[in-house]
């Protein structure tokens, strides 16, 4: 175990992140959404869920994160957090419910604070958010910010594919990055940008940077749980890897489980009453 574990192995706090940063120290980050499944990464011993508006498409099954409503964030955030003893848990605040105005921003984050106990907020976007951000970090609730690949900009984007390819980008993230740390930002996900301008960003600001399809250089790495578990089947992009196939896994088990009652051999004796 690292120093920086050593002092505190109970609960991953923001400062703990900072200090595996400083000591070259990689952060793990899964995405989580439910009890049980929460309950199973804490006990992994992962150091940041995330709760992320992908709930949106993996649990609710809608094509992007544009529909998750705030209190439906709040339901997940809430279920995750009654599972977990060690890990910090951020919540993603959903689209529409920061990008108005710092208010509502604060609002939003006060009431996935008060109504599932998380730990801190993720939005996305750069200097565009810098009232929401500092108004929220200033009533003492930790932001995370997240550029590259928003999702929640998508129709914008209009594809998937890698951001800041071009200079204009590229610079563009660079001193978004800078500005969300100088705002009090305690990490930011890079997700889906050239390694080389995540490592750049990664040496340049003093926060962690938690990468997804950043490459290697990043401070941490994050992925969408269902996802490296192969849970979900129709989504392969080249940054996932996948760590096992829980699709088949639940599927032979089903199958077992189906044959066993037409075979009439489930229950048996021992599991009646
Ligand atoms: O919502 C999410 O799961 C995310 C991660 C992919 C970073 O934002």
């Amino acid at each position: 175990m690292s120093s920086a574990k050593a002092k505190n192995p109970k609960l991953v706090t923001t400062h703990q992140l900072q200090a595996m940063k400083e000591a070259g120290e990689k952060i793990a980050m899964l995405t989580a959404y439910d009890y049980s499944t929460a309950k199973i990464l804490d006990q992994s011993g992962i150091d940041i869920l995330l709760v992320g508006d992908s709930a949106s498409n993996v649990m609710a099954g809608h094509e992007t994160t544009l529909p998750i409503t705030l209190d439906q964030m709040i339901y997940h955030a809430s279920s995750v957090v009654k599972a977990v003893k060690r890990a910090l848990i951020v919540v993603d605040i959903p689209f529409g419910y920061y990008q108005g105005d710092c208010m509502t921003a604060l609002k939003s984050s006060i009431r996935i604070m008060k109504e599932s106990g998380a730990h801190a907020v993720k939005m996305e976007g750069g200097v565009e958010i810098k009232d929401a951000v500092k108004r929220i970090v200033s009533a003492g609730i930790p932001v995370m910010g997240h550029l590259g690949l928003t999702p929640q900009s998508i129709y914008q984007f209009g594809t998937y594919t890698v951001r800041a390819k071009e200079k204009e980008e590229a610079t563009k993230l660079i001193s978004d990055a800078k500005a969300l740390a100088s705002y009090g930002c305690f990490s930011i996900v890079l997700e889906k940008i050239p390694a080389k301008l995540a490592e750049k960003v990664s040496k340049e600001i003093p926060i962690p940077t938690i990468g997804i399809g950043a490459g290697s250089a990043t401070d941490g790495q994050v992925l969408v749980t269902q996802d490296m578990l192969g849970i979900t089947q129709d989504f392969n992009p080249r940054f996932l890897r996948r760590y096992a196939n829980l699709s088949q896994v639940i599927k032979d088990s089903v199958k077992e489980y189906i044959k066993d009652i037409k075979e009439k051999s489930f229950p048996n004796e021992k599991e009646s009453y």
